[in-house]
């Protein structure tokens, strides 16, 4: 799968007092249009994992080609991730970040168990988007649009 090229994002939820956790992550798919539904895979041994079975809420952040440094902080357990990140927080107290390509906010209606990941399917309850390059993943690197 690392010769299918996909766009980079960070998924966000909260715990219960509202502290913002999130992962950058790249397992994400559109599932159904009517109701509109997408899934994400996160892994059983992340930090953020307990979060997003306690919460049932997650928002995925689409990151720019300006964000590949986000990108790697959030893809790094053990550090305070949000800190000196432009952020602001959803409805659902989910923290989506300035400056990507756009947001989907989630409610999750079901979660899979799938070998050392859980596969959360959620509704979509708002969504937002820029006119802005993406950034790509391919074979182990980062990558831009080139037209
Ligand atoms: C490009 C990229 C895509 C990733 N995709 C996923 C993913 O879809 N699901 C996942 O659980 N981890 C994914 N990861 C790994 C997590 O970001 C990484 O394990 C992170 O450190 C977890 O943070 P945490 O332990 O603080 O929750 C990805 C990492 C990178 C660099």
């Amino acid at each position: 799968m690392g010769h299918f090229a996909t766009g980079v994002t960070v998924i966000t939820t909260r715990d219960e007092q509202g502290n913002p956790y999130g992962l950058t992550a790249n397992a994400v798919a559109s599932v159904s249009l009517v109701p509109p539904l997408i899934l994400i895979c996160v892994d059983k041994k992340a930090d953020t994992y307990p979060y997003f079975d306690r919460s049932k809420t997650f928002v995925v952040n689409i990151l720019s080609d300006s964000q590949e440094a986000i990108s790697r902080r959030f893809a790094t357990s053990g550090i305070e991730k949000f800190e000196g990140i432009g952020y602001h927080k959803n409805e659902s107290s989910c923290a989506v970040l300035d400056d990507a390509v756009g947001h989907v906010d989630c409610r999750i209606v079901q979660a899979h168990d799938a070998g050392d990941h859980t596969i959360y399917i959620g509704e979509v309850e708002a969504v937002d988007a820029n006119d802005i390059s993406p950034l790509l993943f391919f074979r182990g690197g980062y990558r831009k649009l080139s037209s």
